[in-house]
């Protein structure tokens, strides 16, 4: 390919600390180098690519930046023998849209060990609709399972329920025949989550425990948390004895004060998920899962489906916690 220019949302720091975010033209040869050129079809917005947009230096360094930690789209260019023109495909986590060009942008440059082939049973459009943050939710739902937690076990809770990652491990785990209890701060959304398969919705209030009492109540077989904090302990706290509880995320907080009683009086795991830098392995085993048995009715109730251009209003919805479901962002739109 010669050097065609592409339409790109860069962000640009103009001044310390003071960044500016535009859609723009942008060059080939500004991409880094990488065996594998991706035509962006979809990308997604997750809660990573808002602090991106936003300068967040924890996870990007260098500007003027295209934020994006997900892309599918088609292969233009491949030096690898494993990926051929034309071959639809998937990019997600690694360096993607932190310190490397993501896919806020139409093209995309990266290694060729990154790139997961499309599996059949899944669009480029609808891969994008689960993205880091579906992808996300499925490893937390597949180690509550490897851990052994059984639909007949119990409730399981899933904090942050409305957002991307919440509302994905909701469809999922009911999907796969769990019981849902969804906790989030949206309680005008209970209709929303019900409708996705949860049996129950809580109030965020009521999922966090300010007693200071080392043990709770048992209550939950198993919890997919992506909010951290007071919740996460919380949860903790009540799940009951052999319980399972994955830990993704820390929008409400990073911190995380539990003692070790959970663990040593009930046998509670806790179990770290980072997707980011899952082996490849687990990624194509994972989309597999995403592209069949757990492949879901309720997409187009998740998606808001957005252009380049209505970027901005949705990063500000998603730092303030209030974006609802997966943004899926349609670089044609
Ligand atoms: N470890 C990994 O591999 C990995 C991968 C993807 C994402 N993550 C992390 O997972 C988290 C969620 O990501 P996401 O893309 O799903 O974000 P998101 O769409 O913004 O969802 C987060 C949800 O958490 C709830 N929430 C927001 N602020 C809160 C607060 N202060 N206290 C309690 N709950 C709050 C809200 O849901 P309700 O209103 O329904 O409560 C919000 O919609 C982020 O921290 C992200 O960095 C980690």
């Amino acid at each position: 390919m010669s050097n065609p220019t592409f339409r790109a949302y860069i962000v640009e720091e103009i001044g310390k600390n003071v960044f500016v975010r535009n859609v723009r033209s942008w060059t080939i040869s500004d991409l880094p180098d990488g065996e594998v050129l991706v035509n962006v079809h979809y990308s997604s917005l997750n809660y990573k690519d808002a602090l991106s947009a936003t300068g967040n230096r924890g996870v990007t360094k260098n500007f003027p930046h295209t934020p994006g930690v997900d892309a599918a789209g088609v292969v233009e260019e491949s030096s690898d023998d494993r990926f051929s023109i034309g071959e639809e495909v998937i990019v997600h986590g690694y360096d993607l849209g932190c310190n490397t060009s993501g896919g806020f942008g139409e093209y995309i440059r990266v290694p060729a060990q990154w790139v997961v082939k499309l599996p059949e049973g899944l669009s480029l459009r609808e891969s994008m609709v689960y993205g880091t943050a579906g992808y996300t939710a499925a490893c937390s739902v597949l180690k509550l399972q490897e851990f052994g937690v059984k639909p007949d076990m119990g409730e399981i809770l899933v904090t942050g329920a409305t957002g991307g990652v919440g509302s994905i491990a909701v469809c999922i785990l009911a999907k796969a025949g769990y019981h849902v209890v969804a906790s989030t701060g949206k309680t005008d959304q209970a209709e929303f989550l019900l409708n996705l398969g949860a049996k129950e919705v809580i109030s965020r209030e009521d999922s966090k425990d300010e007693s200071g009492r080392p043990l709770l109540k048992g209550r939950w077989a198993g919890v997919v948390d992506a909010v951290g904090g007071e919740i996460l302990a919380t949860a903790i706290k009540s799940t009951k004895p052999q319980g399972v509880v994955t830990c993704c995320g820390n929008v409400a907080s990073a911190d995380l004060p539990v003692n070790v009683y959970p663990f040593i009086l009930r046998g509670v795991s806790l179990v770290g998920i980072d997707s980011q830098n899952s082996p490849m392995n687990l990624r194509r085993k994972i989309w597999d899962r995403i592209s069949s048995e757990w492949k879901l009715d309720q997409l187009e109730q998740l998606t808001t489906e957005i252009s380049l251009e209505e970027l901005d209003s949705n990063i500000e919805l998603i730092l303030q916690g209030k974006q609802k479901g997966r943004v899926l962002v349609n670089l044609a739109k």
